[in-house]
């Protein structure tokens, strides 16, 4: 098993060996290595069983190093950057010519931010060099929200997992790039469109495109448990028709529901806050792959701030 840690300068050890490791952040736990490193960058993308067409998002840990990473950066990205970083904001820019392509996968383009969990901002302050960081959970499947996820993966295929708790946000970055200086989103994220667009003006949507995608993490299907899941707009009909399985639901708040094939019920906020939803989200799903359940369906949920990013992930989860 990979050893769970708390002492960064372990970390930064195995990292300057050209080490992959698990750390926080505040969305979820990445996957991360030396940019500059290319055998620890084919580590990422092999550990993970990654595509090499799906670019890996570069994390700094002052906005200064920024001009390191990009050129020609549109005065709306640093607006943005101003206002959410520390935090779960992902920017596409244009490379800067140092970045290696294996990074950005072969794009001229390269995704970046300045994570705001304590823990990851400590450990970049002692290293030379950025971090390239993918959520660290193999492709495809629920990223990690605690060390535990991390190493129910990866057993011993990395050396240590930075342990920073649970992750404040539960959910990726917000990812925006920038058509022509238009911002467009990317992918959805734990900042809500709404408070992007605040800042930035209307966001355009980006097309999403399933043979070469710009942002993988857009394909859809992604962060999908292995037990099936199903996005019901009538959840009595649905329970109806499957009463002969074993039912699991996730729902957002409690659900009085007189059903005996729900044998397990995961509520994502007593509150029904979106945000609490948001933080439990990756959890409940871990949680509910592992009861044998026949199935889990869950309901859309409110369509608006972070419902909107958490209808994203279930519709993505739930595709076959
Ligand atoms: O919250 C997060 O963003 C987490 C933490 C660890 O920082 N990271 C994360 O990384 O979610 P990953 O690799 O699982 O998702 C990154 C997404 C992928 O969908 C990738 O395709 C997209 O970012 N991406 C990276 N570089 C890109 C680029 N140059 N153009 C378009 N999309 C890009
Ligand atoms: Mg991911």
């Amino acid at each position: 098993m990979s050893a769970i840690i708390t002492d960064i300068y372990v970390a930064k050890d195995y990292l300057d060996k050209g080490e992959v490791v698990g750390f926080p952040t505040e969305t979820v736990y990445g996957l991360a290595g030396n940019i500059y490193n290319e055998s620890a960058i084919q580590k990422i993308f092999s550990v993970k069983q990654r595509p090499s067409f799906n670019p890996l998002i570069i994390h700094i840990g002052n906005i200064t190093e920024l001009y390191k990473i990009a050129s020609d950066i549109p005065d709306q990205a640093y607006e943005l950057a101003n206002i959410f970083w520390p935090g779960p904001l992902t920017l596409i820019l244009k490379k800067h010519h140092s970045v290696p392509y294996s990074i950005t996968a072969q794009k001229d383009t390269v995704a970046v931010r300045l994570p705001g969990h304590p823990l990851a901002q400590s450990l970049l302050s002692v290293l030379d060099y950025p971090l390239a960081a993918p959520s660290a959970n193999p492709f495809g499947s629920i990223s990690p929200t605690c060390a535990q996820h991390v190493s129910e993966y990866f057993h011993s295929q990395i050396p240590c997992i930075l342990d920073g708790g649970v992750c404040e946000k539960g959910i990726e970055s917000t990812i925006v790039g920038f058509n022509k200086n238009v911002p467009m989103i990317y992918r959805k994220g734990s900042i809500s469109i709404e408070d992007i667009e605040n800042v930035s003006g209307k966001l355009q949507q980006h097309l999403r495109n399933e043979t070469s995608p710009d942002a993988p993490g857009m394909l859809s299907k992604h962060y999908s448990p292995s037990t099936p899941l199903y996005v019901t707009d009538n959840l009595e009909e649905f329970l109806n028709k499957h009463s002969h399985r074993k039912i699991a639901l996730l729902s957002l708040h409690k659900k009085m529901l007189n059903d005996q094939c729900i044998f397990h019920q995961e509520i994502l906020s007593e509150k029904a806050d979106l945000k609490e939803a948001g933080k439990n989200l990756y959890a409940a799903l871990h949680r509910l792959d592992k009861i044998q359940a026949d199935l889990i369906v869950t309901e859309e949920f409110p369509d608006v701030g972070l419902g909107k990013t958490i209808n994203d992930r279930l519709w993505r989860a739930s595709k076959k």
